[in-house]
């Protein structure tokens, strides 16, 4: 089946993969002890799986200058297409120093493992402080994201990827769907409309009604957690999953809901990386995405709907996937229901709401989020799974 029918065309037209054939694959083995090495970070190995998988797509490698200039200045690739966060290479200056532009450069997994290639078309220098104040709004290295930056190298490498064999998740191989497999799904499906939601926590009350909500206007609801890196207070991925899974299980509809992950490390960039998450999932094929309140940010570096202003800097038909929007979710004691400040009577102190900081306390305090909060079975495993010391994960 071609790609026009599926409901959305990737970003830039074509799903990029670059994932090598067998042959090449043999080819460059036999050339890895000749090639100079970098050993990839771990958010630099997600991205480069990102890239060779489609889920970048129009990017084939690390951004040369002409495209991460523009990018950082005015959220566009050189030729005009909307994208919002560098996919850089940075390395340190003796690592860039020996290596040949022109030359191969075989990358490593953090772990040693030769996992692909990088044809070295450019290195250059580029500016921190520019780069924090326009991606993350803040130079303070504070930022989880901003501290990134400064702790990395300044010599970015550029050039097309490959990447040599696409390994099954070790924790969650059944929920590793790829783009191209998941615009097959979808297709299959008769999908013609999918609502994909990005998160990084468990999912709770608000995060649910949401995604009800928007469930409520499209053909199916696309659940794609964050597992790659996050910082290290964020609960992690395994407990996560299983609290998607219980959700799954008891709280969705089978038919029309499914759960995949997503390999991509948080970077925290609020409005940036809500334009960034919602490129992604178009190339997963989906046609619209959630974005609610305070979106990818951390501490209070973000207003609170600034992810979604962001969405009205381009022309829809240029992002071709659809933000839903929605104000901030709490449970309303005077309706007994979910709602939002759009929907609900309320006043303030009549709604329960509690930031993930609060429930993290709760929950190291042997606490159990009420019910209001999180549905039974999801605090019980929270409960279960954080009551051993954050430090042991
Ligand atoms: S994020 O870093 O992945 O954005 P989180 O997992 O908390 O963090 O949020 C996932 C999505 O749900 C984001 O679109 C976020 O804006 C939205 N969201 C989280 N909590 C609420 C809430 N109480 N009300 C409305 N939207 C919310």
């Amino acid at each position: 089946m071609t790609q026009h029918s599926d409901a959305i065309a990737p970003h830039g037209g074509h799903l990029v993969n670059r994932i090598v054939s067998e042959a090449q694959k043999r080819e460059f083995l036999d050339r890895a002890l000749e090639m100079p090495r970098v050993q990839l970070s771990e958010r630099s190995l997600s991205d480069l799986v990102l890239i060779a998988i489609g889920g970048f797509s129009p990017l084939t490698g690390f951004m040369e200058q002409q495209d991460y200039d523009p990018v950082v200045t005015d959220m566009r690739l050189a030729n005009g297409l909307p994208w919002s966060v560098p996919i850089t290479l940075p390395v340190s200056e003796e690592v860039a120093e020996p290596l040949k532009e022109g030359s191969w450069v075989r990358l490593d997994a953090p772990d040693g493992r030769f996992v692909g290639i990088l044809e070295l078309t450019q290195k250059y220098r580029y500016n921190k402080a520019l780069e924090a104040v326009n991606v993350y709004r803040t130079e303070d290295t504070k930022h989880p994201g901003v501290k990134v930056i400064y702790d990395q190298g300044p010599i970015n490498l550029a050039g097309p990827v490959w990447l040599l064999q696409r390994d099954a998740h070790p924790q969650f191989p059944n929920y590793q769907i790829d783009p191209a497999a998941s615009r097959k799904i979808f297709r299959e499906k008769g999908w013609k409309s999918i609502v994909a939601f990005q998160t990084r926590n468990p999912i709770h009350r608000a995060h649910e009604y949401i995604t009800k909500c928007a469930l409520e206007s499209v053909d199916a609801l696309f659940l794609h957690p964050l597992v790659g890196a996050t910082k290290s207070d964020d609960i992690p991925a395994d407990v996560r999953m299983r609290c998607y899974e219980i959700l799954m299980e008891k709280y969705y509809p089978k038919d029309r809901v499914m759960l995949a992950i997503n390999p991509a490390a948080m970077r925290y960039a609020g409005p940036r990386e809500a334009i960034f998450h919602a490129l992604l999932r178009k190339n997963y094929g989906c046609t619209h995405f959630i974005v609610g309140r305070d979106h990818a940010g951390v501490g209070s570096y973000y207003g609170t709907y600034d992810a979604q202003h962001i969405f009205d800097e381009f022309e829809p038909e240029e992002l071709g996937i659809l933000p839903m929007k929605f104000e901030h979710a709490f449970f309303c004691t005077v309706t007994e229901g979910m709602a939002t400040t759009k929907t609900s009577p309320s006043n303030p102190e009549q709604r329960i709401h509690l930031s993930g900081t609060k429930v993290r306390e709760m929950l190291r305090r042997g606490e159990t989020p009420p019910p209001e909060f999180s549905r039974p079975e999801v605090a019980a495993e929270l409960a279960r799974a954080m009551r051993v010391p954050a430090e042991s994960y």
